[in-house]
């Protein structure tokens, strides 16, 4: 295969497969939580299924534990991946480094997304629903984190087509593996210190944020 086939190193595709997988079922099964409680912005009359919020409850905490994981990958390994400067690209619009500014941007986008996502989790109580008490803060904020959530995975496939097109897209599930990408090398990539201002503020917010939704049922009270 040619050299210019987009080529995504192993550690991204199984990191981010495995968030990308984890977020889709999160998702999903957030909705099915809506659709059996709510419904107040509309219902697909889903079958019920017995425990639908402890099946969610347990996916979003593999998340929880996750993005952290794969957070940590994007802002010091793959981090040309992300938002970066000079943020002058946003200014040439229409040009091709304005749809990779955009791309990159939408990337870090998602990660703010799902920092919001488990952030609000974290202040979910599973009495809420049942008890049709539906107008708590941190269930209006999670229910915006699934639309943000949504809208950035959009997004995050229409600037990757715009920017790469298919063979872009595909590379992330392709099974090609170069000779030197072995765990020994892996790492050697990683930058402790974060390439630009805005990395690390958005780092801060990221991680931050984990770390808020690590502890947050500590002091939250319900
Ligand atoms: C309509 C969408 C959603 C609804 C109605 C919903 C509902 C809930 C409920 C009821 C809980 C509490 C479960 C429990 O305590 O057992 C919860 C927790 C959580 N949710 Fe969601 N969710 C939605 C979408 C999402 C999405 C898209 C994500 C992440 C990508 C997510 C991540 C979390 C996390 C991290 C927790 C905390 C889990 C824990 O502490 O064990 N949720 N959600
Ligand atoms: C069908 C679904 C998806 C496809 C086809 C896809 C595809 C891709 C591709 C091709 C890249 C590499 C872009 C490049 O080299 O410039 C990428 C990066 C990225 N994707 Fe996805 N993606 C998907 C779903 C998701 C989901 C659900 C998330 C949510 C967490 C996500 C988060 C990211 C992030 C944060 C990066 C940047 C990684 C880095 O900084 O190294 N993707 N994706």
């Amino acid at each position: 295969m040619s050299r210019n086939t987009p080529y995504q190193p192993v550690l991204l595709r199984l990191l981010h497969n495995a968030i990308a997988l984890l977020v889709f079922a999160a998702l999903i099964t957030g909705f099915m939580v809506y659709d059996r409680y709510d419904k107040r912005f509309g219902t697909l009359n889903l079958p019920i299924i017995r425990d639908t919020q402890g099946i969610h409850g347990t996916i979003a905490l593999i998340f929880l534990i996750g993005l952290p994981i794969f957070a940590l990958y994007c802002f010091h390994i793959g981090s040309r991946r992300l938002v970066q400067p000079p943020l002058s690209h946003f200014q040439e619009v229409g040009k091709p480094i304005w749809w990779v500014a955009i791309q990159r941007l939408v990337n870090t986008t998602i990660l703010l997304s799902g920092t919001l996502a488990v952030i609000t989790g974290r202040m979910m109580d599973e009495e809420w629903l049942p008890n049709q008490d539906f107008n708590h803060a941190g269930y209006i904020g999670h229910l915006i984190s699934w639309v943000l959530m949504i809208l950035s995975i959009a997004m995050h496939l229409l600037m990757s087509a715009k920017v790469g097109g298919m063979p872009l897209l595909l590379s992330i599930y392709s099974w090609r593996i170069r000779a030197e990408d072995t765990p020994i090398h892996w790492f050697k990539s990683f930058k402790i210190k974060p390439s630009s201002p805005i990395l690390l503020m958005m780092e801060v917010l990221v991680i931050g944020g984990i770390a808020i939704a690590f502890i947050l049922p500590a002091f939250y009270s319900k």
